[in-house]
């Protein structure tokens, strides 16, 4: 395994069990965001090397895959989610290089989670069982429950590793087989996996690792006719568009779309820990996070007290070199995403709202100068309408909206297009499960934020997607149901028989 400070590393694809150069001989570089120095050279995947990496996975499905027990299966999995304990160090290392977020957060946080997953769901291999009917008459039905087949998988750069398992575990534990399309900002931690699964001894053809663009490979992928399932995470703007293009070949669809998640703090909680947890919602991971409660409602006999412990905790986060194990917050992931946060806070104080904490680039020393950093940034005076308080900005900058009156709150928490997460801070128990059940969205944190495990539920109520990952329902996006009538009369059927 490769070291994050070494000179750049070269990646080609993994397609049927093998490492090739994508069929153009195009490569692309991805960045450390860190620094903006290179940190490896990638190969290019386009149409023609989809083409390939769909054509492998359907000989996989429909051969040694198929014919592999639940058990071996699971077995599979199992060596997985050790090889990549194993070289957790590295992983990790490589993942911060890539994504630029903090090593203690990938390293404590991320890579834990990978390993818990592919843990978890090959338990679940040999537990997808169908069911027995009662149906009237002579008759026996039963079910059967069946992997959906090739299955087309993309994802984003926020979670480069935990993506990647969050789609594999559960597609691999229930028998299909798959193409994975990393980010192109952040395709490393999945190649390095990709060697991990050809050490595991997956057979090949079964997990195909495709880098490439959105534009060229990704859309090749979700609209390719030789795929029976399509599963992406990313931007609500490019969900509508796998949909789209899925539509054409009725290709099943699962989305995990974007997020403005409100996260509501009354008086009567906890101040210190709500401070903590607005912290936790909104600056985990440079705030590039789908469920980030990026909208924080606080009452209005609190505001300023919480507003002024909040800023002063955001003006204290330890922003800079990633590697280094107390940084708090590194770089965003790209120079694209710096930008997008910087129009959003011109956007911010055109609107009207004012900047309590940081809103401009942080000084840095020596050669993270070149580095993609933003700092905590916190909006006051914002009201609901507002483009910030509206538009996903996928960054470290919150919006703070105070309210008064209960049922307000409810109307402007539930008012956007989005639904994946909510937050709730009260020590009020039944306003707390009030709230959890009026709030539209699909997960809700009550007097906690970002709690995931990777045996309860993630997915979004809206335009923040469908389908839910993790537990044992992601099983239901990676199989299908299959119902068998068997005649138990040995009788012809009355209807025209006499
Ligand atoms: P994106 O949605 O364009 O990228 C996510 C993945 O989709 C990447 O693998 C990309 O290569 C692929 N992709 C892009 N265009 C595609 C197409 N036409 N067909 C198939 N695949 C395609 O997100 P992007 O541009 O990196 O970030 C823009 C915004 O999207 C962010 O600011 C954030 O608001 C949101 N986003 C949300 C994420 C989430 O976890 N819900 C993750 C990443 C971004
Ligand atoms: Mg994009």
């Amino acid at each position: 395994m490769s070291s994050a400070s070494a000179a750049p590393q070269k990646y080609q694809l993994f397609i049927d069990g093998q490492f090739v150069d994508s069929e153009s001989g195009k490569t692309f570089k991805t960045p450390n965001p860190a620094t903006g120095d290179t940190l490896a050279e990638v190969a290019e995947a386009d149409k023609a090397d989809i083409d390939k990496a769909v054509g492998a996975a359907r000989r996989a499905f429909e051969g040694k895959w198929s014919k592999l027990s639940a058990r071996d299966r699971g077995r599979l999995l199992y060596k997985l989610s050790q090889l990549i304990e194993q070289h957790s160090a590295d992983l990790a290392a490589l993942e911060t290089a890539d994504n630029g977020k903090p090593i203690k957060e990938s390293l404590y946080v991320d890579l834990p989670q990978v390993v818990e997953n592919f843990e978890y769901f090959a338990g679940w291999a040999t537990k997808i069982e169908g069911e027995t009917i009662p149906v009237p008459g002579k008759m026996f039905n039963y079910t059967l429950r069946e992997p959906i087949g090739v299955c087309g998988q993309i994802i984003p750069w926020n979670f480069p590793l935990l993506m990647a398992a969050w789609k594999l575990a559960p597609a691999l534990a229930a028998g299909n087989t798959v193409v994975l399309k990393p980010a192109e900002q952040t395709p490393v931690g999945a190649m390095e996996l990709a060697k991990l699964i050809q050490e595991a001894g997956f057979p090949e053809g079964v997990v195909n690792i495709v880098p490439g663009y959105g534009e060229t490979a990704g859309a090749a992928l979700a609209s390719h006719p030789g795929i029976d399932k399509i599963a992406f995470t990313g931007s609500t703007e490019v969900g509508k568009l796998i949909a789209k293009s899925a539509a054409d070949n009725l290709t099943k669809v699962s989305l995990e779309l974007g997020g403005k998640a409100p996260n509501i703090v009354f008086a009567d909680s906890d101040i210190e820990q709500a401070v903590a947890g607005a912290m936790m919602g909104i600056f985990y991971n440079q705030g590039q996070v789908c469920c980030a409660g990026s909208r924080l409602f606080v009452e209005e006999s609190v505001k300023d007290e919480f507003l002024g412990k909040l800023s002063d905790k955001a003006g204290k986060i330890a922003v800079g070199d990633p590697m280094n194990k107390s940084t708090q917050m590194g770089p965003q992931v790209s120079e694209e995403q710096l930008n997008r946060i910087k129009g959003y806070v011109d956007i911010a104080r055109e609107e009207g709202a004012t900047v309590v904490a940081g809103g401009a680039t942080p000084q840095l020393e020596g050669a993270f100068q070149k580095g993609y950093f933003f700092s905590p940034t916190i909006f006051a005076e914002v009201k609901n309408s507002m483009r910030v308080a509206q538009e996903e900005i996928f960054g470290p900058v919150v919006s703070v909206i105070s309210f008064k009156d209960e049922d307000d709150l409810i109307k402007q928490a539930n008012d956007t297009i989005y639904g994946l997460s909510a937050g709730i801070w009260t020590k009020d128990i039944t306003r707390a499960h009030r709230f959890a059940k009026e709030i539209k969205a699909g997960v809700i944190w009550i007097n906690t934020y970002n709690m995931f495990n990777a045996a309860s539920p993630f997915g979004g109520y809206k335009q923040s997607g469908y389908g839910r990952e993790m537990g044992r329902h992601a099983l239901d996006l990676y199989t299908q149901v299959k119902s068998v009538w068997v005649d138990l009369s040995g009788r012809p059927i009355g209807w025209f028989g006499k």
